[in-house]
């Protein structure tokens, strides 16, 4: 349902939740969607509506995603996870604006999570024998 056509960039840039979806899908839902360690999934608009302001929250006061390399040093790193300045600015648009859904998106369930190594195969693995703690 197309319920705010023409409203979706009127006076100032509003955004949608079909215009932030694209960030969404491709910084969060990785840990938020089902089976994964975020406590929500954001696959959906009805799915993320009631998280809006927590997440207008989270994204200005750099909490989510969780990443702690300042922003400078981040630049530098080829897996960071910060969000760009127009990011959070596109998310904080899409809140202070009502957090419309507007034109409809494809339900995601997230990323696809890669299974084995997640940023690729590691130079070295050192094994580490077992070692028995014992009980009481
Ligand atoms: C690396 C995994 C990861 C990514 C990526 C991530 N999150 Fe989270 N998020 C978590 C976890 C784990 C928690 C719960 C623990 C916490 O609050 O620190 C959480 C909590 C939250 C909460 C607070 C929920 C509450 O209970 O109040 C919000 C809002 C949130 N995330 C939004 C986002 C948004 C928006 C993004 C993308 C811009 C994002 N997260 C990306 C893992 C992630």
């Amino acid at each position: 349902m197309d319920n705010n056509a023409g409203y979706a960039f009127a006076g100032g840039g509003c955004r949608t939740y079909s215009d932030v979806k694209p960030i969404l899908r491709e910084r969060c839902e990785g840990c938020h969607q089902a089976g994964e360690i975020g406590p929500m999934s954001l696959g959906t608009y009805q799915q993320a509506r009631p998280w809006a302001k927590a997440i207008r929250q989270a994204v200005m006061e750099r909490t989510m995603p969780p990443w702690h390399a300042d922003e400078e040093t981040s630049r530098r790193i080829r897996n960071s996870r910060a969000l760009a300045k127009h990011e959070v600015d596109a998310i904080v648009k899409w809140v202070d604006g009502g957090a419309l859904e507007g034109a409809a998106v494809e339900a995601t369930a997230g990323v696809a999570r890669p299974s084995g190594w997640r940023l690729g195969k590691p130079d070295l693995v050192i094994r580490v024998p077992g070692y028995k703690v014992p009980a009481g």
